[in-house]
């Protein structure tokens, strides 16, 4: 399990970062999402991982560079969405980063639309230390997203969702946020990681 005290003691902290020689990811950009996930798997020795929204692998090749990878790793993605400029068909280029780079463990790959694949994880009892949230940014496949991918995350485990400060999702998130104040009963720290110009991401906490 994630340590409150060691999670809290986190710096997040992007003031040494070169935007112009980025080291993490697949990219010739800086991208916040994939430090975050480079600072957090350099710190905390998270065991399980559940990442909605893999695309062309840039989360994994930054954890593959890491010092602490997630023996289970489950990965969902429709796939066949262009984004960037980039179509991704299936998973292989995933196996491909996985034998490159020399990927411990096992990967689970999971080609489906998370809305109908995460409520199933649900009913099977599955729990992750770490849900990372960046599917489809439709407003109806980011609520659901958010609320299965919540309740998918082990008891102090954590949480994180991409481009919450993007202007066509602002609102949404913001709603989802109240609605989890008011109706859910485990307690849950934000940590609001931002950098300018960029979507940033929020981390949550659950039951800290
Ligand atoms: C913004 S990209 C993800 C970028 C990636 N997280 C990264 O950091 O490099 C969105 C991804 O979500 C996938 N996606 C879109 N709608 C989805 C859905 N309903 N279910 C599962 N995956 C979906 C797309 O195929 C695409 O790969």
């Amino acid at each position: 399990m994630v340590s409150f005290e060691e999670f809290i003691n986190i710096k997040f902290d992007f003031k040494d970062i070169d935007e112009k020689n980025p080291v993490v990811g697949n990219r010739d950009i800086f991208w916040l999402y994939h430090e975050v996930v480079k600072i957090l798997f350099n710190a905390l020795n998270i065991k399980s991982l559940l990442e909605v929204g893999p695309w062309d692998g840039g989360v994994f090749r930054t954890i593959c560079g890491c010092k602490y990878k997630p023996q289970i790793y489950t990965m969902v993605d429709s796939w066949g969405e262009q984004f960037l400029g980039v179509v991704t068909k299936d998973y292989s280029h995933i196996d491909k980063i996985a034998l490159d780079l020399k990927y411990p463990y096992e990967l689970d790959k999971i080609t489906g639309d998370s809305t109908i694949i995460l409520p199933k994880f649900i009913e099977e009892g599955r729990k992750y230390e770490l849900v990372l949230i960046d599917g489809g940014h439709k407003p109806s496949v980011t609520s659901s997203d958010l609320f299965c991918g919540w309740r998918l995350v082990a008891d102090k485990g954590l949480m994180v969702v991409d481009d919450v400060h993007s202007r066509y999702l602002h609102e949404m998130y913001k709603e989802t946020m109240i609605f989890y104040l008011q109706h859910y009963k485990e307690a849950f720290l934000i940590k609001d990681v931002y950098y300018p110009k960029h979507p940033g991401c929020f981390i949550f906490m659950k039951n800290p």
